[in-house]
């Protein structure tokens, strides 16, 4: 039987990042993955990086094409029915930013890394099984070709996204879970047209909520909520702007440059927890544990967050034999992740048209918005949680 110190199941960017930072403390781990590399790249996702995950990034050895292409932003803008307000990110927290790079780009500077220092990834594993992580010697068992194969390890780390078996192989009764389905989604547009700010914006609207983004000073990324009976089908590129120029103030709906879509995807917002995050030698990361809505472009930095702690406590392991790490991990992660699952709420509540929502609901959000516009220390608090609380 193959043995590695740590298998890592999934190779999206939690399961690549901690493969990364494991290496170079010459911890010895494989990554199982189910998809193929092709498929693991072609998926779109958020595009902003805060000051602690691009550090970490830099740690890990994979910072240089970061350094070069991502956009660094000093602020961004929130408009409330055409009403606009400046977020002014480096001002409200002592010169903190954030980094626009695409997340698809941070898995493919990972997957480079990995070919680079020749460490073993499997892509196509299926029927991965985990076994064992109770005791003392875990195993993972997986299919590759019609074979089936064992690997003995010391640690298992599910990084295996929302519906991944890290998280199903636990027993029920062992988990707590808490979830908010939203009663919406986003419909997304990625085109090779300039964004129509140099900045981002997010736009609450009575039509529903809108999102100006990018990927490059070429290549915008825009959202707008949509029902969750939607279909991208049903919605051609210039639905699409239309539309979203209805929700934007004139300056930047004139702004909009249009052009033909390269992806269109519908995506529901959920935010999730699963408590604990380690039971025995198994633990949970990223996507595994939690789901936030993409509102405060939380989901990968939360990822970042708990593969920074997980690193942390295996390298103590591995070098001086201490379980400390191991045994606090969830506590420390969890407390990180609450924070950011009540941020992503509150701005997802802010911003968001409810279809249930009260007169009374709508006047709480005009009110949060005029407070927001007239209190510096309000601003303060977005601001710190926007750019990513501390480790
Ligand atoms: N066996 C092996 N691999 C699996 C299995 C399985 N049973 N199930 C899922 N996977 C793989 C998926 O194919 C995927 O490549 O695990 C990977 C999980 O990657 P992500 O879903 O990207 O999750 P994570 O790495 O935690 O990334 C953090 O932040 O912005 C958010 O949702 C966004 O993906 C992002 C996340
Ligand atoms: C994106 O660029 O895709 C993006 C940016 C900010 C968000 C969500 C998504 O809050």
């Amino acid at each position: 039987m193959r043995r590695h110190q740590v298998a890592i199941i999934g190779a999206g960017p939690s399961g690549l990042l901690l493969g990364a930072l494991l290496h170079k403390a010459g911890i010895d781990a494989v990554i199982l993955e189910r998809r193929s590399r092709d498929h693991v790249l072609s998926r779109i996702r958020a595009g902003v990086l805060e000051m602690g995950t691009v550090g970490l990034l830099h740690q890990a050895g994979v910072g240089a094409r970061l350094e070069r292409e991502g956009l660094v932003h000093e602020g961004f803008s929130l408009n409330f029915n055409g009403h606009g307000l400046r977020i002014d990110l480096a001002d409200l927290t002592g010169g903190k930013t954030v980094t626009v790079y695409g997340q698809t780009e941070v898995t493919r500077d990972l997957m480079v890394h990995r070919d680079e220092i020749g460490a073993a990834t499997i892509h196509e594993a299926d029927d991965v099984g985990l076994e064992g992580f109770d005791g003392d010697a875990p195993r993972v068992s997986y299919t590759k070709d019609g074979q089936r194969h064992e690997i003995a390890c010391d640690f298992i780390a599910g990084c295996d996204g929302f519906h991944g078996v890290s998280r199903a192989s636990v027993p029920e009764r062992a988990l707590s879970t808490f979830e908010r389905v939203y009663p919406f989604g986003w419909l997304g547009v990625l085109a090779d047209v300039p964004p129509c700010s140099h900045e981002l914006i997010y736009a609450g609207h009575d039509r529903g909520f809108a999102l100006c983004s990018m990927r490059s000073l070429t290549r915008s990324r825009y959202y707008i909520q949509c029902s969750l009976e939607d279909r991208v089908e049903n919605w051609s590129d210039q639905a699409f702007w239309d539309e979203l120029r209805r929700r934007l103030d004139p300056a930047a709906a004139e702004a909009v440059v249009t052009g033909p879509s390269i992806e269109k995807s519908i995506a529901p917002l959920r935010s999730f927890v699963a408590e604990p995050l380690r039971f025995g030698r198994l633990f949970l990361v990223g996507d595994a544990a939690h789901i936030v809505p993409p509102t405060g472009a939380k989901g990968l930095n939360l990822a970042v967050g708990d593969v920074h702690y997980l690193s942390e406590a295996l390298i103590e392991f591995f070098a001086e034999g201490s379980r400390a790490g191991i045994d606090d991990y969830s506590r420390r992660a969890l407390m990180r992740i609450w924070q950011a699952e009540r941020f992503s709420w509150s701005l997802t509540t802010l911003l968001h048209r409810f279809d249930t929502m009260t007169a009374f609901e709508r006047r709480m959000q005009e009110a949060e918005f005029a407070y927001l516009a007239g209190s510096r220390n309000m601003r303060a608090g977005l601001a710190e949680n926007y750019v990513g609380l501390p480790y």
